[in-house]
């Protein structure tokens, strides 16, 4: 009987400051009005719709591996690039690239693919007899 009293009680109290909040804090608003709009899920968050796309690329003699990357115009592109026997080059010149490579370290490059078409990336440090074919291709769609 004790248990049901209080339960009561606790009952009417809740009935007492639910029926009394909405005219505390807003006296013409009708109580649904009041409780709607915290109801409604919100709208996500878009930062933005580009991407991180990254590569891992070995440079060695003569050859980028992979030699042809393709990303979607607006990524943010990121490339770990690695020589593995001598000092080499990395230079796109259409997005201002141009590092050193040198053997043993990796070399992080980061740009926007902000235009779409066909880039070519090029050792861009003597090498060797086969320097001038070290190249390799970025495609941006
Ligand atoms: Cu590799 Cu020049």
């Amino acid at each position: 009987m004790k248990k049901y009293l209080l339960l009561l009680g606790i009952i009417s109290m809740l009935l007492i400051s639910c029926s009394e909040q909405p005219k505390e804090v807003q006296p013409t608003l009708q109580p649904k009005a009041v409780v709607g709009p915290a109801d409604e899920p919100l709208e996500p968050i878009v930062v933005s719709d580009s991407k991180i796309k990254e590569f891992d690329i070995t440079a060695k003699k003569f050859e980028f591996i992979p030699s042809t990357i393709t990303v979607n115009q607006g990524d943010k592109v990121r490339l770990n690039i690695k020589s593995v026997d001598v000092t080499h080059g990395f230079a796109i010149s259409e997005f201002g690239i141009s590092e050193n490579l040198r053997p043993g370290k990796t070399v992080t490059v980061e740009f926007t693919a902000d235009k779409k078409g066909e880039y070519i990336f090029f050792c861009s440090v003597y090498c060797g007899g086969g320097h001038s074919g070290m190249r390799g291709k970025l495609i941006v769609e």
